[in-house]
Formats: structure tokens, C-alpha cells, sequence
């Protein structure tokens, strides 16, 4: 009874003397993974005055951080990471090993895809954690941030992580604390959102959640692991299934002849509606693989989680809509595909970025080219060409084309000089607006054609 107590104590003067490192700011912190979620979270946590070390097995990405730079486009992190490398608070190393080793907290940010089969491959994840665990230590917090499948934290982390002969919970905390950043706004968004926190003990939630304190003015929920690994899923699939709805009403409004988006904005008035806006496709390293994370665990159990399928089939199948629209403009112009030039519109899977991973440009693109359509793609952030031809430059690839289909919402888009790229393009030629950032009134009053998904 006495030796319980007196190690109970011990545990608590060990939990606290973590949470008062980390209040202090005086917590080293490595940060594995430095993409679009771990160089944003590595900058910010430099911000607030810690020292930051942060690994990436990509030279390049690591070089560009050590520079000052950021190899990724998000609004206000070039000035952020520029800041933090200039005053000694961040740096980058290759070694998630190296950073663990010099740090009291680790979090891992790796991506998490699927394989071919729509299978979660944590093979990044897995070779992140090997790293970490080799400079593992007593009294280490191990978060990870990745989005991972129900299970995982307690099923494959905690046991990788114990190769080290030590002990989750125990030896060490782990905790799992899932991003909920939107691209684009990353860096407010980690500073203000909501967190949640899953330990796989209570002393780990607590500590974990002292840091994330730390980080955001937003409330901190505490909550078991396996819930919180299932709350993400959830957040990601709710997006997913809801933007499906709104694609399948898009599909029938423009069946029926009703503009879909003066409808949705009308049914959100209602206090209890809120419709996501339809479009060309869901890109992105988060909505078009976290529902296959609930799609596996389900069929796992023998259970087939039929609306969430669903809604995967019909946002992949938006692109292949805008294929059917081009196709039809080409024929009500009397054109065969094989000799008519269109022009892409944007290659990033989300407006203002530059982030390219699933992106629905690149069936439409790949299907266009295979038809034997000249095709030339644009973008003002991205510069990818997915095998098609690309240039930054816009009057050079909207010049001689049958079709403009804008497929990302960037607001050079949204601001498109109508009047100086009609005469550039082919007579009677048809704009398809994939995300409805242009008015059919304004394209059509400088004498071109509209056709836009949903009307
Ligand atoms: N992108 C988003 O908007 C977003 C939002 C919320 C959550 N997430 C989740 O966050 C995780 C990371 O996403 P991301 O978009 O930042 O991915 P990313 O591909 O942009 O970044 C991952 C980085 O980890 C590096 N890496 C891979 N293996 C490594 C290793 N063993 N050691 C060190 N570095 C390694 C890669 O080189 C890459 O730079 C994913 O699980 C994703 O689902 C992403």
C-alpha cells in the first residue's frame, strides 16, 4: 500500500513536472513530418516560444525550412517559418531519431493514404515511429497527429513505440490530437480551433492537452483515444457526405433546370440546413481517403456502411460530369474532340492553394488527353501538369481554345477579366464553370457561352 502511494506520487510529480515545462515553454518539441500540416504546426509552436526541431525524410524540404522558406504555399507561413529559423527557435533535420532525441515532446504528422485497394497504408507512419522509438525515453509525450484508422494508437503505434522496452502509458505518454486545420487558414485555424485529445491514459490526455493549451485559445477536450480516432473520421466524413448530397442535387437541378446554388443558399436560411456547394470532384490528402478509414474498419466487422460508399462514388464521378459537359459543348459547336483545344483551369484541388494530391484535374485532364484533346492547364500556385501540357501564363492557355472549364475556386478565378480573354479564344466558345465562381449574366454579356455544374 505504501510502495502504491509513493508511486502514485512519483507518477504525478513526473506528470507535472511535463506540464510545467511545457507552461513555461521551455518543452523542446520535435516535429516529424514538415507538409502541409507539420511545417504550419512546427512554425506556430516556434511562435509561441518554444524550440522546435523539425524532421522530414525530403533533403529538399529540409534544406527550404533551414533557408527560412517553405516549400508549401499557406498565407502568412513563409514570414512565420522565416521568423523562427532567424531567431534559433526552428530548425530541420533529416532524422526523426535525431529530433526525438533532442526533444521532451514528439509529434508525428506524417501522411497516412491509402494503398490502390482503398486500404489505409501506414507504411510513413510506421517507419516515422520505428525512428522515434530508437531515442525514445522515460517520461517522453509521444502525439500523434496524423489521421489514422479506429484502433490504431493503442494497436499499432503504442506496440512500435514499445520496441523501445518501454512502456506506453507507463514509461511514457501517448497521446493521439487530430488536425483540424483547413488549408488556406492553417495557421489561424491551429491557433483558434477546438481541440481534441485522446490519451491512452488519463495522465497522457492531461499532459497532451496542456500543450495543445498552449497553442490555441480554443477549448481542449480530453476524451478516450478510441473515440477521438473516431471523431476525425467522422468530422471528414460528414464534409464528404454532405458535398455527395449537394453534388446529387447539382446533377438534378440541371436536369430540371433550376440553378442548384440559389437553391441550397435559400434551404441554409432554414436554422437547421446546412448544405455544402457542389462542384468538379473532391480532392486532397483528407475527405477522398478518411471515409475509406470507416469503410475498412466497417467491412472488418462484416458491416457495410452504405451511404458513406455512396457518397465516395459520387463525388469521384464529378469529374467524369465534367467531361460529359465539355463533350456536349464540343458537339452543340459541331467540333469533334479530336480537334479542340481546352483549357484547364486550375490543377490544385482547393482554391489558393497549391496542394495537387487527388485532385478531380487529374481524371478530367488524363481522360481529356486520352480522347485526343489538346489540352494546356493552368495555375496560379500549383505547377503540375498531371502529363498534359502547362503554363503559369493565362492569355497563353485560354489563346485558340473551344472550352475554358474552371476547375479550382483560386480568386484569380473569381475575378477573370471576361472582356480581355474573349478575343483570345475560338468563336463561340463555352465556358464550364466546375466551381461556380463566375455569374452566367457576366459570361454570357461579353458573348460567350456558360455551362456550369448545377445549372
Ligand atoms: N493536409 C491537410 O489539410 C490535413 C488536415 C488535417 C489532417 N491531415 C492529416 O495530417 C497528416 C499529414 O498530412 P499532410 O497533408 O501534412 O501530409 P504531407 O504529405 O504534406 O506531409 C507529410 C510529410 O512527412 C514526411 N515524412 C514521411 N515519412 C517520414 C518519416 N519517416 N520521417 C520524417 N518525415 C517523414 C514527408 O516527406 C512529408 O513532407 C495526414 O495523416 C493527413 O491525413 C491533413
Amino acid at each position: 500500500m505504501i510502495l502504491l502511494i509513493y508511486m502514485q506520487r512519483i507518477e504525478r510529480e513526473w506528470i507535472m513536472d511535463l506540464i510545467r515545462l511545457i507552461e513555461e515553454k521551455s518543452a523542446g518539441i520535435a516535429v516529424v513530418g514538415m507538409g502541409y500540416v507539420g511545417l504550419p504546426t512546427a512554425a506556430v509552436l516556434a511562435a509561441k516560444g518554444f524550440r522546435v526541431v523539425g524532421a522530414d525524410i525530403n533533403p529538399s524540404v529540409v534544406a527550404c525550412v533551414n533557408r527560412g522558406t517553405s516549400p508549401i504555399n499557406e498565407p502568412g507561413l513563409e514570414e512565420l517559418v522565416r521568423e523562427a529559423v532567424a531567431n534559433g527557435k526552428l530548425k530541420a533535420v533529416l532524422s526523426a531519431r535525431e529530433a526525438a532525441r533532442e526533444s521532451d515532446v514528439v509529434i508525428v504528422v506524417v501522411q497516412t493514404p491509402i494503398d490502390e485497394e482503398k486500404r489505409p497504408d501506414l507504411s510513413a507512419l510506421k517507419s516515422a515511429l520505428r525512428d522515434v522509438a530508437v531515442a525514445l525515453r522515460k517520461e517522453h509525450l509521444v502525439i500523434i497527429e496524423s489521421t489514422i484508422p479506429p484502433g490504431t494508437t493503442r494497436n499499432v503505434i503504442a506496440p512500435i513505440l514499445e520496441e523501445s522496452g518501454l512502456k506506453a502509458g507507463e514509461d511514457f505518454f501517448l497521446a493521439y490530437s487530430p488536425e483540424r486545420a483547413i488549408p488556406t487558414r492553417t495557421l489561424a485555424e491551429i491557433q483558434s480551433n477546438a481541440r481534441i485529445v485522446g490519451g491512452v491514459n488519463r495522465a497522457s490526455s492531461q499532459v497532451a492537452a496542456a500543450l495543445y493549451r498552449q497553442i490555441t485559445s480554443g477549448d481542449v477536450y480530453e476524451e478516450s483515444v478510441e473515440v477521438v480516432e473516431v471523431v476525425k473520421l467522422i468530422e471528414n466524413t460528414f464534409r464528404d457526405v454532405n458535398i455527395a448530397l449537394a453534388n446529387e442535387l447539382a446533377l438534378l437541378c440541371e436536369t430540371i433546370g433550376v440553378d442548384v446554388i440559389k437553391a441550397i443558399n435559400l434551404a441554409n436560411k432554414h436554422p437547421r440546413v446546412n448544405l455544402h456547394m457542389p462542384g468538379a470532384g473532391v480532392g486532397g490528402h483528407c475527405l477522398p481517403k478518411d471515409p475509406y478509414f470507416l469503410i475498412n474498419e466497417a467491412e472488418r466487422h462484416g458491416l457495410k456502411l452504405k451511404v458513406i460508399e455512396a457518397a465516395r462514388e459520387r463525388n469521384d464521378s464529378m469529374p467524369l460530369h465534367v467531361l460529359s459537359k465539355i463533350e456536349e459543348a464540343l458537339k452543340s459547336k459541331g467540333k469533334s474532340v479530336s480537334q479542340a483545344k481546352v483549357a484547364v483551369l486550375g490543377i490544385a484541388y482547393k482554391g489558393n492553394t497549391d496542394d495537387v494530391r487527388l485532385s478531380p484535374a487529374e481524371p478530367v485532364i488524363k481522360s481529356l488527353m486520352n480522347r485526343g484533346v489538346d489540352v494546356i492547364s493552368h495555375d496560379p500556385y500549383a505547377k503540375h501538369d498531371f502529363g498534359g501540357r502547362f503554363s503559369n501564363d493565362l492569355k497563353e492557355v485560354v489563346a485558340g481554345a473551344d472550352v475554358v472549364v474552371i476547375l479550382t475556386d483560386h480568386d484569380e478565378y473569381k475575378k477573370l477579366r471576361l472582356e480581355e480573354i474573349k478575343p483570345l479564344l475560338k468563336r463561340d466558345a463555352v465556358v464550364i464553370d466546375g466551381r461556380r465562381v463566375l455569374s452566367r449574366e457576366n459570361v454570357e454579356k461579353v458573348g460567350l457561352r456558360y455551362a456550369g455544374i448545377g445549372c
